[in-house]
């Protein structure tokens, strides 16, 4: 390509990019399209001769990116979304156009130290020791990997592991224990108490039958912001627990770890420095984009162990101690420059800006929750805990049975997709359907929450009277 076609691809691409972000509030947090209507657009063969690039940007920005959940949308509460910083996108487009690759010291030292920079700022935030290390991953579920392969390395690599975790842990944790070796059926999900935290006498029950029952307890994974309810797993215990069985504890903090920013989420998270490893996601509650990940072990020989290998055709990547080669903490060796976007959006806007935003985002949420304990037509299912609060259609007096309240609040859910600009997305707690905000993003206002709610109730009330 010219010097010049490339500025003005890259020009045209920025401009398009800013003025979504502009249109963004006053659009749908959701837009979607059913299989047939993508294949009639999208399904061809490669061309053989190449089209101007700003008619191929024009289909992406046209045709195929607007068919997306918007997940950084102001009114965007389903699931765990993300909002991310400017600075952040644009990192990722420098670490592709200067194409970064974050294997080895030799191949990239300026980005590896800025990795182990970004990794040292987060084991300050979590308490973590000096001892620590780490890497940045795709994402929790990766983290929870690596974790898993340093947890069965470190319990001597037994043939019938057991892994622990409660009934409202992510499902991603289940299966990379699975990916190490554990059988489905020794994984154990334990039962959770009122609050939707681990029950830990159940928890200390199912280790002793195991222990009985000839398996070895590997790890137990706790959570520090369950997906459903944004619980906290009692981790004071569940470390004493882990001291005197020799377990691992893995600490799931994807989505709630960065509270730890706060003064109030360090408390809330009291005791997470406990544990043998911590996974966090940046590109949730760090206003990143996807993907990128983190995986904290307390000692930081407990992932070069079983990761580090030696291979003749990288024997020059030997710097020795002091240069650590990042590809020998976690399964990948090509990787990409993911510290980069962390640190140029902190760089650039500071700590009491990422701590006010954060901040912003559980206030929002106790103010959702005191909202819903005042109203008469929405019930509070659970407490905002983080960022997250649930709730669900159910008129105090109405006494309505819980599976016509199921029915009422899908009819909700279904009006909130269609017909309102916000997104919300449902769980079941201890059988019940309920409405989860997930609210985490900087730019949510308490507008954004407390017309959701209203349009909530609004939808309710039809619901019924139908
Ligand atoms: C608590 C928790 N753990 C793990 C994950 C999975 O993380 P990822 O999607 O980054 O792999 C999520 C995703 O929402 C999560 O909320």
């Amino acid at each position: 390509m010219s010097r010049e076609a490339m500025l003005a691809l890259a020009e045209k691409a920025a401009e398009l990019a800013v003025a979504r972000i502009e249109s963004l509030p006053g659009e749908s947090a959701w837009d979607g399209e059913f299989k047939e209507g993508l294949e009639r657009l999208l399904l061809e063969s490669p061309p053989e001769e190449g089209r101007p690039a700003e008619e191929v940007l024009r289909r992406v920005v046209d045709d195929i990116l607007p068919m997306t959940t918007r997940l950084d949308h102001p009114r965007c509460f389903g699931f765990v979304p993300s909002a991310p910083t400017w600075p952040g996108v644009v990192a990722d487009f420098l670490a592709s156009a200067w194409n970064v690759n974050a294997c080895t010291w030799l191949v990239a030292s300026g980005p590896s130290q800025v990795e182990l920079t970004v990794l040292d700022w987060f084991r300050q935030w979590l308490g973590y020791p000096k001892s620590s290390g780490g890497l940045l991953t795709s994402g929790g579920s990766a983290a929870g990997v690596d974790a898993f392969v340093a947890a069965r390395e470190a319990a001597g690599n037994p043939e019938r592991p057991a892994v622990y975790m409660s009934d409202q842990s992510h499902s991603v944790q289940a299966r990379a224990a699975m990916i190490v070796g554990v059988r489905r059926e020794a994984i154990r999900l334990i039962p959770t108490d009122g609050d939707f935290r681990l029950d830990m006498a159940a928890l200390a029950r199912a280790v002793a039958e195991d222990r009985a029952a000839g398996l070895v307890p590997m790890a137990i994974c706790a959570n520090a912001g369950a997906p459903s309810t944004g619980a906290i797993d009692p981790l004071h215990a569940l470390a004493d627990l882990c001291r005197a069985e020799g377990i691992w504890l893995h600490v799931d903090a994807a989505y709630g770890g960065f509270a730890a920013v706060t003064e109030k989420g360090g408390e809330l998270l009291g005791g997470i420095d406990r544990a043998d490893s911590i996974g966090l996601d940046p590109h949730k509650w760090l206003f990143q984009p996807y993907e990128v990940g983190c995986l904290l072990v307390k000692d930081s020989r407990a992932l070069e162990g079983p990761f580090a290998m030696s291979a003749t055709v990288l024997q020059d990547t030997v710097w020795g101690a002091n240069h650590p080669n990042l590809d020998d903490r976690g399964l990948q060796l090509s990787r990409s420059f993911r510290a980069l976007k962390i640190w140029m959006s902190i760089q650039t806007f500071g700590m009491s800006a990422f701590r006010r935003a954060v901040a912003n985002g559980m206030e929002l949420a106790k103010r959702a929750e005191d909202y819903v304990r005042e109203s008469r037509t929405l019930e509070l299912l659970t407490p905002s805990s983080l960022g997250i609060v649930c709730m669900r259609v159910n008129p105090s007096g109405a006494g309505l049975e819980d599976g016509k309240l199921d029915d009422v609040n899908r009819e909700v859910l279904a009006r909130l997709f269609w017909d309102d600009r916000a997104f919300v997305s449902s769980v079941s707690l201890h059988g019940r359907l309920s409405l989860r905000l997930c609210i985490i993003n900087h730019s949510t206002t308490w507008d954004d929450v407390r017309e959701t709610l209203e349009a909530m109730e609004r939808f309710g009330e039809d619901a019924l009277a139908a």
